[in-house]
């Protein structure tokens, strides 16, 4: 499918390794230009078909530097095309056992950044005519789960921020989405599964198992498999989609919309 994305300009955050990465690839793969931003973030330009991925050191919880990444993109290359709100995950804990410093570390990851990189991106692309952004979310979202609360409850808020920005953007020629991943197999989904398996007495296969019996697909995703969805909901083939939120989750959500 001709997604006619080519020579256009992409933020991506969090996007060293994992979905943010598949995301940078499979953008620049479409020949665009992908700012992928992360703390490891090195100096070198990787060539990607027609498009690159220019990597650019960034810590998301750093407040002052998040407020002038969408700028320092501008200013370098003239105009951002897509946004790709992409966040590290949070602790995975009880309720009862997240004190506050869990509460307000969570925050400046997952929400805190989104508000002001979303505005940004916005702002931008409204003074444009044209843009896309997408918020990587997770169906937590939807459908919480045991030991998820920071991520349900931050990524709730988050998701009520982007649905508004579409409805206050939609005739601007922005638009403005939410891709929810279901599990997907990546380094943060590893550590959860190896971390379950000390607490539990169990090994790291059964841990997997007991994640993929509820996935109807009877697998877990692949971080490319995410990847594509944004693509599709950042191109010319969703142009008459804005403020929707697609789960990618090969069927785990049992809500029926
Ligand atoms: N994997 C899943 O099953 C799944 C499902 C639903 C939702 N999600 C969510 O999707 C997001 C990505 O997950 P993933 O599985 O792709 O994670 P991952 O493989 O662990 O990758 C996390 C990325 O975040 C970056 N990062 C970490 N701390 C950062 C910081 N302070 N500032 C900037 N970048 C930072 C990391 O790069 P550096 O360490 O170099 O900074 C890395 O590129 C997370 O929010 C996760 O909770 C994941």
């Amino acid at each position: 499918m001709y997604l006619g994305l080519e020579n256009g300009i992409a933020l991506v955050t969090a996007a060293s390794k994992g979905i943010g990465r598949a995301t940078a690839e499979r953008l620049a793969n479409e020949g665009m230009t992908v700012v992928a931003t992360s703390r490891s973030a090195g100096p070198t330009i990787e060539e990607h078909g027609q498009g690159r991925i220019v990597p650019l050191p960034h810590d998301l919880s750093d407040a002052a530097t998040t407020a002038t990444l969408v700028n320092q993109v501008v200013e370098r290359f003239g105009r951002l095309d897509v946004m790709v709100l992409n966040t590290p995950g949070p602790r995975i804990l009880p309720a009862l056992d997240v004190d506050w410093q869990d509460w307000q570390a969570a925050h400046d990851l997952l929400l805190r950044p989104v508000v002001q990189l979303g505005t940004a991106a916005a702002k931008t692309m409204r003074r444009q005519g044209s843009g896309a952004i997408v918020l990587l979310s997770s169906t937590w979202v939807r459908q919480p789960a045991l030991g998820g609360v920071l991520s349900s409850s931050y990524r709730s808020a988050a998701s009520a921020f982007v649905k508004t920005l579409a409805l206050e953007l939609g005739g601007t020629g922005v638009r403005i989405n939410q891709v929810m991943p279901g599990a997907t197999g990546t380094d943060r989904m590893q550590g959860i599964v190896e971390m379950k398996s000390t607490t539990n007495g169990t090994t790291v296969d059964e841990e997997i198992a007991k994640v993929v019996k509820d996935i109807p697909t009877g697998r877990w995703g692949e971080a490319s498999e995410i990847a594509d969805a944004v693509a599709f909901l950042v191109s010319e083939r969703s142009s008459f989609i804005t403020g929707t939120a697609l789960p990618v989750d090969g069927g785990a959500v049992r809500a029926s919309h």
